[in-house]
């Protein structure tokens, strides 16, 4: 008779462990998506300061390490703060694979590289500042695909060639808008007018149409 009682309980019971199993898996699963994505980052870069080169190590969650921030229920990397670092080097496709990331903070680094094509999969990006850098190359044509973008900072780097034109018609939260001191020339794109929530904008020191020539920006606000 005691065993009748004994079933549903037992079943109770594996429902749970398999329902807690699958969850922690799942997490995992991710969390380590986003740690081999940091762990390829740090392979790329040089570190003179060594600020990652003990703090990013596997024996601790990724959660815990620096410049990286987790949202509270899924524990993914939500933001990325690695400015001031002395950083150099590239920034490696795998950053890509961040997909819940909605801030990305590189300001005022070295990293020489064009910009990884694979961040267009990062459509939650509310902020990406990458300025001060040794970004080159030209602005793909896949930038403006960023429905969440509030924030883009891309100034004092060395970025060429025409601003695309249909970039800010998939920008449609854009507030700021830093693209001061590169090597841009051609017009600035009619379709930044779809910006309706701009706020700030600079495109001083580069050769546009229309730029202005004045820099009497705080530094800060790049
Ligand atoms: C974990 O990753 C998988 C596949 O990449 C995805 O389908 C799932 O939604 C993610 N889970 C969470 C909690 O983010
Ligand atoms: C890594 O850096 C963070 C932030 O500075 C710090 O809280 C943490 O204790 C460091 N971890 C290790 C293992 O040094
Ligand atoms: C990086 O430097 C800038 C300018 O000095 C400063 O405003 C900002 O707070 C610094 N960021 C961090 C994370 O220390
Ligand atoms: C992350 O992205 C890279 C390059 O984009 C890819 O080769 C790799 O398989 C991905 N890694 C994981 C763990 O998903």
């Amino acid at each position: 008779m005691g065993n009748t009682r004994f079933i549903p309980a037992l079943t109770v019971a594996l429902l749970l462990l398999n329902f807690v199993v699958s969850f922690s898996t799942k997490t995992t699963t991710n969390i380590s998506i986003d740690q081999s994505a940091l762990l390829a980052l740090k392979a790329h870069v040089i570190d003179p300061q060594n600020l990652l080169t003990t703090n990013w190590s596997s024996a601790f969650n990724i959660c815990k390490w620096i410049g990286v921030t987790c949202g509270s229920r899924h524990r993914r990397v939500i933001a990325l703060d690695l400015s001031n670092m002395s950083l150099s080097g590239i920034v490696p496709p795998h950053i890509g694979n961040l997909s819940s990331l909605t801030w990305l903070n590189m300001r005022n680094n070295n990293f020489h590289s064009s910009l990884p094509i694979q961040l267009v999969n990062l459509n939650r990006l509310k902020y990406i500042r990458l300025s001060f850098n040794n970004f080159y190359g030209e602005i793909p044509s896949w930038f403006g695909s960023f429905p969440k973008l509030q924030y883009l900072s891309l100034s004092y780097n060395n970025l060429i060639g025409q601003i695309p034109s249909h970039m800010f018609e998939g920008l449609p939260r854009l507030q700021v808008l830093y693209l001061a001191v590169n090597r841009f020339s051609g017009k600035i794109p009619l379709s930044l007018f779809q910006c309706k929530k701009l706020e700030d904008i600079d495109l001083a020191g580069n050769s546009l149409e229309g730029d202005s020539t004045q820099r009497n920006r705080k530094l800060d606000h790049a």
